[in-house]
C-alpha cells in the first residue's frame, strides 16, 4: 500500500492552549481509518489541518506525496473532501441549490458537475425530487446527500467527521454501507465516531486524548494488547448491589447494570462471588476506549 496522508509531529496552538500535540501518523491509500477520542481530544482540529482549513503551528503534513504549505492549499484542497461535524448542508436551501453551492465554490466545470452528481446520487440510491428543501430531509439521508457533496470534485481521500451522530440505527448502518462502496471503489476514508460498532469497521483507529496520539493499531490489535490480565463481567446477584472492595481490582468499571472488572489478583474472585455472577470475557472496542480515553480522565 502507498501513504495518503504523511503527519509529523504536528502541533495546534490556540494562544497558549495547544489543541494538538506532538501528532504523527500516516494513512494508507484505500484505508478506513478511524479517529476515536473524547470530545475536545482534538480530532476536529487535526483534520481541519489535513484539510487545508487550518494552518498547523508545527509540524508537517503531506497528502497524496504532497506537502501541505501555507499559501498553497489549493492543491491539496483538490484532492480532499470534508464532511464537517457540526455544518453539512444549507438546512433553508433545497438538495440541488447546496448541490450546485457547492459546485461553484469549486469552481467545477458544469458538465462534470452534472455528472458526478448524476453518479453520487446514484451512488445512494436516491430518486426524489432535488427541489426538497434539505430541513425536510431525514437526519439520515440528508447526511447522505453531505457525502456526495464532499464527495462532488472527486477527492481521493475524504475526512467525515462524526457524520453519523445522530443518526438513526438503521441510516447509520446505511451510511456505513457506503463508507465500504466507497473504498472499493479505491476512496480513503479518515472518519471520526464515537459509536463502537462503528468503528469495528475501521482497518486501523487512532486513538486521541487530550491533543496527544495514545494509540493506534487495528481494532483486533487493540482488543487484544489493551489489557495485560483477563478481563471479567460481573452481574449482580444482590438487591440492592452489594459493591465489592474497591481495593480488589485494577479496573472497575460500571457497565449497564453489570461491572467489567479486572482483579489485582484472580484468587480474590471467590469473595466477590458471593454477590455476582462472574464471566471471563475478551474485551470489546468499548472496553479498549473506556479504559485507555477516559479511565485516566477520571
Ligand atoms: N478556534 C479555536 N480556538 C480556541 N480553541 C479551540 C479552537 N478550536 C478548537 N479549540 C479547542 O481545542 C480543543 C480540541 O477541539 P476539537 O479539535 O474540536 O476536539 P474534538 O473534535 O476531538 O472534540 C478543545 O479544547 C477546543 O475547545
Ligand atoms: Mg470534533
Amino acid at each position: 500500500m502507498s501513504t495518503m496522508v504523511d503527519v509529523r509531529h504536528l502541533f495546534v496552538r490556540f494562544g497558549d492552549f495547544t489543541a494538538v500535540r506532538d501528532v504523527s501518523f500516516t494513512v494508507e491509500k484505500g484505508e478506513i481509518f478511524g479517529f476515536l477520542g473524547a470530545n475536545g481530544a482534538g480530532k476536529t482540529t487535526t483534520i481541519r489541518v489535513l484539510c487545508g482549513l487550518l494552518l498547523a503551528s508545527e509540524g508537517r503534513v503531506f497528502i497524496d506525496n504532497e506537502e501541505l504549505i501555507a499559501g498553497h492549499e489549493s492543491l491539496i484542497k483538490s484532492k480532499v473532501g470534508y464532511m464537517s461535524q457540526h455544518f453539512t448542508l444549507y438546512d433553508d436551501l433545497s438538495i440541488r441549490e447546496n448541490m450546485d453551492f457547492a459546485a461553484s465554490l469549486r469552481h467545477m466545470n458544469h458538465a462534470e458537475y452534472l455528472k458526478n452528481r448524476r453518479d453520487l446520487l446514484d451512488f445512494i440510491g436516491f430518486n426524489e425530487d432535488l427541489t426538497k428543501v434539505v430541513r425536510d430531509l431525514p437526519t439520515g439521508i440528508k447526511q447522505e446527500i453531505a457525502l456526495c457533496v464532499s464527495l462532488l470534485h472527486q477527492p481521493k481521500i475524504v475526512f467525515l467527521d462524526e457524520p453519523t451522530a445522530g443518526v438513526a440505527p438503521v441510516a447509520r448502518h446505511r451510511f456505513w454501507e457506503l463508507i465500504k462502496k466507497l473504498v472499493a471503489q479505491g476512496k480513503t476514508i479518515f472518519v471520526t465516531t464515537h459509536y463502537m460498532d462503528e468503528a469495528e469497521n475501521c482497518g486501523r483507529i487512532a486513538l486521541m486524548r487530550s491533543g496527544e496520539l495514545i494509540a493506534l493499531d487495528s481494532p483486533a490489535n487493540l482488543k487484544q494488547n489493551t489489557f495485560h490480565k483477563q478481563l471479567y463481567h460481573l452481574s449482580p446477584i444482590t438487591t440492592p448491589v452489594i459493591l465489592p472492595d474497591r481495593n480488589l481490582f485494577d479496573i472497575w468499571e460500571p457497565y449497564g447494570q453489570n461491572y467489567h472488572a479486572v482483579f489485582k489478583n484472580d484468587t480474590d474472585i471467590s469473595i466477590v462471588r458471593k454477590h455476582f455472577n462472574i464471566q471471563k470475557i475478551s474485551p470489546s472496542l468499548e472496553d479498549v476506549f473506556i479504559q485507555l480515553v477516559e479511565g485516566q480522565t477520571r
